[in-house]
């Protein structure tokens, strides 16, 4: 019977005549025996294997190199060697697949730069393995997060006529031959030969069917891949992303920021105990302090302020920013890292922005100046969350959907909402490679994503 290398490392009692089977980290030799690590990818640590050069497959070590994969019968027995309680003794050794001496990832320190020229082996390494591992236990922890809570999990269409956040930034998506497109009475692409007889994109968010769904089952949640054609090479910006974004009907914002809030907090404290082994290698390779910092997001209550108190603050502060503070003006991400790392020195949530740098859907403030949004900020990130409560008066949002130019018979379906039985309703997007940069202190989103798309790069 095979068994992972985890659960050979935690074994609480010797076994006899166990498989065990991976790729060979390192090969050392000895006389008459060689130490093989062996990493099949369920945890970290290696197991170490002693292969007796009498034993059957033992004449083929010479062609095993760092790469390799190999299959090994044997007995698991209490190690000598420090900082490991196993490792295994092998009675058979086989070769299933040789890697010759070109294979890029020899034991040495590799460059963060070097391993994304090589995504397809990558993931082969401590460190983007340990991601990966993160990355998995986090897509369980919020899933159990909201079924905990009572949430459904609803799949929102990826291919989508409308654009959620008015931003432009849309993918289109076409059959129609783009050297040659049926063109309509004055020249231009005729959209109504196109696929779906209209023109259409990839979503960049789920909320607004997700509203629609909302209005249905009380509460709900998505979580898949979101795009966009934002033309921003930074290193928090991804054109495939995965977003979360639950709905919440009955619910203000103030309810929003609550569940934002613990779910970031949930995350990290899931983080901690699943995960701990993987954090323990960031804190210690990739960014010191970063369990305690971790350990403090998980029981400190996150800091709240009004981004008019923000812009305050950022106005006391005597700093001079690259791009000047002025209420009515997005806050940009010199100015969310001043609040978080620097000024609250932990998560903090800004909300009621002004409306003038926000979305339609989002509910207006009795101010007339502001509306009900909400921003979840964290140290070395920046902006994980973004959410608002929406505009469920149906004068408003239709005097809103106006004011930013959209096509009130196109989103009919959506104002709908508000004709029948509308309640006050409120929901957030939390990026997940960011919380995922967060969590393991990796500092560049592609670095937490086994495929990073961005502008050029697919
Ligand atoms: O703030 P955003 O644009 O909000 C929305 O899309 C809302 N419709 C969400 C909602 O209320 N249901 O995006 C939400 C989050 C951001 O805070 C950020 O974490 C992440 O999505 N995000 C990105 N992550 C990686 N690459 C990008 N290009 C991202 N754009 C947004
Ligand atoms: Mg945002």
């Amino acid at each position: 019977m095979r068994i992972k290398v985890n659960q050979a490392l935690v074994s609480e009692k010797a076994q006899t005549g166990i498989e065990v089977a991976g790729w060979v980290r390192t090969k050392r030799d000895a006389k008459g025996f060689s130490f093989v690590e062996i990493n099949d990818g369920s945890c970290l640590k290696n197991l170490q294997a002693i292969v007796d050069h009498t034993l059957p497959g033992a004449e083929t070590l010479a062609d095993v190199l760092t790469g390799a994969s190999v299959r090994l019968v044997g007995d698991l027995v209490p190690s000598p060697a420090k900082g490991q309680a196993w490792e295994f003794k092998a009675t058979t050794f086989e070769l299933v697949g040789k890697a010759d001496a070109t294979y890029p990832l020899q034991k040495k320190g590799h460059t963060p730069e070097f391993l994304r020229t090589i995504p397809h082996l990558r993931a082969r390494t401590n460190r983007l393995g340990s991601t990966l591992r993160v990355r998995s236990k986090l897509a369980m922890a919020v899933h159990r997060f909201f079924q905990e809570r009572g949430f459904a999990y609803v799949h929102t269409p990826v291919i989508t006529a409308s654009d959620c956040e008015g931003a432009g930034e849309l993918f289109r998506v076409t059959t129609l031959d783009p050297l040659a497109p049926e063109r309509d009475a004055s020249g231009k692409a005729d959209w109504a030969k196109d696929f779906f007889g209209r023109q259409s994109f990839l979503t960049v968010s789920g909320q607004l069917e997700g509203e629609t769904l909302a209005s249905a089952l009380g509460d709900i949640y998505t979580f898949g891949p979101t795009f966009r054609a934002e033309n921003s090479n930074t290193s928090r910006h991804a054109s495939e992303f995965w977003m979360i974004e639950p709905e919440m009907s009955f619910c203000d914002l103030k309810g929003d920021m609550d569940v934002a809030e613990a779910l970031v907090q949930y995350l990290v404290r899931a983080a901690l105990e699943e995960c701990a082994e993987e954090l323990a290698f960031f804190d210690a390779y990739v960014d010191k302090g970063l369990l305690e910092r971790l350990r403090l997001v998980a029981e400190k209550p996150f800091a709240r302020v009004s981004y008019t108190e923000a812009v305050d603050i950022l106005l006391a502060s005597g700093r001079s920013f690259e791009f000047p503070v002025k209420w009515g003006e997005n806050l940009q991400a010199e100015h969310e890292r001043f609040l978080t790392e620097t000024h609250f020195k932990c998560p903090v949530t800004v909300y009621n922005y002004p409306k003038t740098a926000k979305p339609f859907y989002m509910r207006q403030n009795d101010d007339s100046k502001t509306v009900a949004a909400m921003d979840l900020l964290v140290p070395g990130v920046g902006e994980i969350v973004g959410g608002s409560q929406r505009e469920e008066r149906l004068d408003r949002l239709e005097a809103a959907m106006s004011e930013h130019g959209l096509d009130l018979q196109a989103y009919a379906w959506y104002t709908d909402l508000r004709r029948f039985g509308t309640v006050p309703h409120a929901g957030f997007g939390l990026g997940f490679e960011r919380m995922l940069m967060f969590v393991t202190g990796e500092g560049n989103i592609r670095d937490v994503i086994a495929y990073p798309r961005t502008p050029g790069h697919a």
